[in-house]
């Protein structure tokens, strides 16, 4: 491995009806850097991350993680490295309790029954969530619902996180506690998100994609503070840049 976390070199998927998902897209990630992924709806996000967990293979270009190309013969390799949280938690939670949720993958993975109560626990913990193990996933909140999905994903321990959308259908204490918990993690990360303010709280680089391609690639604040890239993009200003008072972050 090179150095990078994430390798995508004119990265291209159609899919097979024909629509353009992402065309030639190009970008590394860094151990420990935080990636936001903006762009409206239909611009290719969902498309690109589902790359980095071989939920998706490119019909064009090259995509690695920890050094590994994506295909299907490196899948578990790549799924060990890049833990994929999926926009609805629904998709991820499927056993009869929160515990066994966690335990599922990790089991998986081959650790033993002595060790897996103690790791379950511990990214229970991790997420503010011990509490909630033996609530059976479909009744939970939805801000509850995505810390189940996201100790899920790190009780796998791995180097990057990637996620979808991880404010959607969250009140807003519900994504307050979600930043605060992303901030705590050194995880590399990247996340797709229509939520600007918390693109420019939890990432220091922003991604825009924009009709499946890379619009611009650069420091957060920088790719914010260009009112005419985001309106070609779509995009709006977000509020915590427009001096609104009553808009905190
Ligand atoms: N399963 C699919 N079959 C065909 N086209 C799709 C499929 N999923 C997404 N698309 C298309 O791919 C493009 C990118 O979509 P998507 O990656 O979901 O965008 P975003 O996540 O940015 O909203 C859109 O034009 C969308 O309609
Ligand atoms: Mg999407």
């Amino acid at each position: 491995m090179n150095g990078y976390l994430i390798e995508a070199e004119n990265l291209s998927y159609v899919y097979p009806d024909g629509t353009r998902g992402i065309s030639k897209v190009s970008f590394k990630v860094a151990p420990g850097e935080a990636v936001a992924l903006v762009g409206e709806n239909g611009a290719g996000k969902s498309t690109l991350l589902q790359h980095l967990s071989g939920c998706l293979f490119a019909t064009g270009g090259v995509v690695s993680v920890a050094g590994l190309p994506v295909i299907k013969e490196n899948l578990p390799a790549v799924r060990r490295a890049a833990g994929m949280i999926f926009q609805n938690p629904d998709d991820q939670l499927f056993m009869p309790t929160v515990f066994d949720d966690v335990a599922f993958g990790l089991l998986n993975l081959g650790v033993g029954e002595g060790e897996l109560e103690a790791m379950v626990l511990k990214a229970l913990e991790t997420v503010g969530i011990a509490h909630l193990r033996a609530r059976p996933p479909y009744r939970l909140s939805q801000g509850e619902k995505r810390a189940a999905a996201i100790a899920a994903v790190v009780a796998l321990e791995p180097e990057v996180l990637v996620m979808d959308e991880p404010t959607s259908n969250l009140d807003p204490r519900a994504r307050r506690r979600l930043m605060r918990l992303l901030k705590t993690f050194d995880h590399a990360k990247i996340i797709a998100t229509h939520d600007l303010d918390f693109a420019l709280e939890i990432c220091d680089r922003t991604i825009v994609i924009h009709e499946g391609t890379i619009a611009a690639d650069g420091p957060t604040t920088e790719v914010f503070s260009k009112a005419d890239l985001l309106e070609r993009c779509n995009l709006e200003t977000p509020p915590s840049m427009r001096g609104c008072p009553n808009c905190a972050r």
